[in-house]
């Protein structure tokens, strides 16, 4: 199977075990419990000796089956499915953090993470340490016997920054911090984690792997590389069998009592919307670097940001990492918060929502939905600004959404030479 390529991989990763029916998906099992022919049977089986599924909050066929192609996706040695993005950064950070340890982290977060170390860990005295992950020398120094992780969006979200992982990952070994990076923005066909040192890789499934925002998920996937001894609230369990500690400790403790499982139905359909991965990354990904290319340098926009556009910093670092292929996200600075809604609002195509890499493309003024509840303190640190409008690009005519750019961007005032 390895020697496949990514689609073909994908698709041809056949269940744990073969359908009574043969039926060509497995069937989604939307049951809570599951059965068994005596007590010992069912005590052998919490005991976790059999591998057999004894309730769904705890595993699931269907979304075990998820978790497979994710480990077919990734190369991984696990996968843990959850409810949400969100609940996989949230169930991670509760598996390896404890009060007095601390977290060296990239500001620029999409907003519910920045807010989640700010106001949620650090009242329970996990120090979150905000450094330029541009500056490896900041990322050296904040790292101490207390740093449980490092932790930087792959792409951030919505700065457009790409870290550079390989050179941050050199650190990290001489140090032994596990590298946990969130990958949202640039999904397994397009990127090895493994190869550029991550650790732990955390993937809101609601995006890409969807399928068309069809459902919310998230993912937490542990490629077997940190040696968990290093970390001050594993070091002390047993080695558990085929899994890592850090997995281990989420199975068996974190997840089942937190709650924030992946549901059987989302599962079914996030195993389809796998399946579609790379056409629909590839199409949007390519539709995206259109548009970023086509404006930048319009005589109504102040700036366009996109990886591959010569003006980005990280053109060279996205190059390297991703063959090119960034994504389908892209920002647009304007001259003024007014341009930004009288522009938005002009868009005929694209829709004012919040999500990112559904089929359709979508259109958000970050300043004031994502980040509204931020202070303007917290703004600054997140570098948040209200002139910025970001654009998530779908399945779409890349003419149709260049005719739309253009008619909406008539509306705006503020000129550039
Ligand atoms: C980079 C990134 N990480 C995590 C999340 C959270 O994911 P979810 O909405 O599935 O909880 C988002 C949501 O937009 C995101 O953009």
């Amino acid at each position: 199977m390895n020697d496949l390529h990514f689609s073909t991989r994908i698709i041809g990763t056949d269940f744990e075990k073969p359908d009574a029916h043969g039926a060509i998906a497995l069937p989604v099992y939307r049951n809570a419990a599951f059965e068994f022919p005596d007590s010992e049977a069912i005590a052998a089986a919490f005991r976790g000796e059999t591998g057999k599924h004894t309730y769904s909050r705890i595993s699931n066929p269907s979304v075990a089956n998820f978790e497979q192609k994710v480990r077919t996706a990734s190369g991984a040695e696990s996968a843990v499915a959850l409810s949400s993005g969100m609940a996989a950064i949230t169930n991670t950070f509760f598996a390896i953090a404890t009060a007095g340890s601390n977290i060296v982290s990239s500001p620029h977060l999409f907003g519910n993470t920045f807010s989640f170390f700010k106001s949620t860990l650090e009242a329970f005295g996990v120090e979150v340490r905000f450094v330029d992950t541009d500056d490896l020398r900041q990322i050296e120094s904040a790292i101490d016997a207390n740093t449980c992780a490092f932790f930087a969006e792959l792409v951030t979200n919505p700065h457009l920054e790409v870290a550079d992982l390989p050179a941050i990952s050199n650190i990290l070994r001489a140090k032994g911090v596990p590298m946990i990076v969130d990958t949202t923005l640039v999904p397994w066909c397009a990127f090895d984690a493994k190869k550029v040192g991550v650790d732990i890789e955390i993937v809101s499934t609601t995006k890409y792997i969807s399928g068309g925002a069809t459902s919310t998920g998230g993912v937490i996937v542990d490629y077997g590389t940190f040696d968990w001894t290093k970390n001050k609230k594993l070091a002390a369990m047993p080695q558990p069998k085929g899994i890592s500690r850090f997995t281990a400790k989420l199975r068996s403790e974190i997840v089942r009592n937190f709650g924030a499982v992946m549901t059987p139905d989302v599962a079914a359909m996030q195993t389809l919307g796998l399946e579609t991965l790379q056409v629909r990354y590839d199409r949007m990904s390519a539709t995206a670097a259109e548009l970023a290319r086509h404006f930048a340098g319009h005589h109504k926009i102040a700036r366009v940001n996109y990886p591959t556009l010569k003006t980005s910093p990280y053109k060279a670092v996205s190059d390297a990492l991703f063959s090119g292929h960034p994504g389908a996200m892209f920002t647009v600075e304007l001259g003024s918060k007014a341009d930004c809604f009288r522009f938005m609002d002009a868009l005929k195509i694209f829709r004012r929502a919040t999500n990112l890499f559904d089929n359709k493309s979508l259109v958000i003024h970050p300043e004031s939905t994502i980040y509204c509840t931020f202070t303007p303190e917290m703004k600054r640190t997140a570098g948040i600004e209200d002139t910025l409008i970001r654009f998530s690009v779908g399945l779409e005519s890349v003419e149709d959404l260049k005719n739309d750019i253009e008619n909406a961007l008539q509306r705006v005032c503020i000129i550039y030479p």
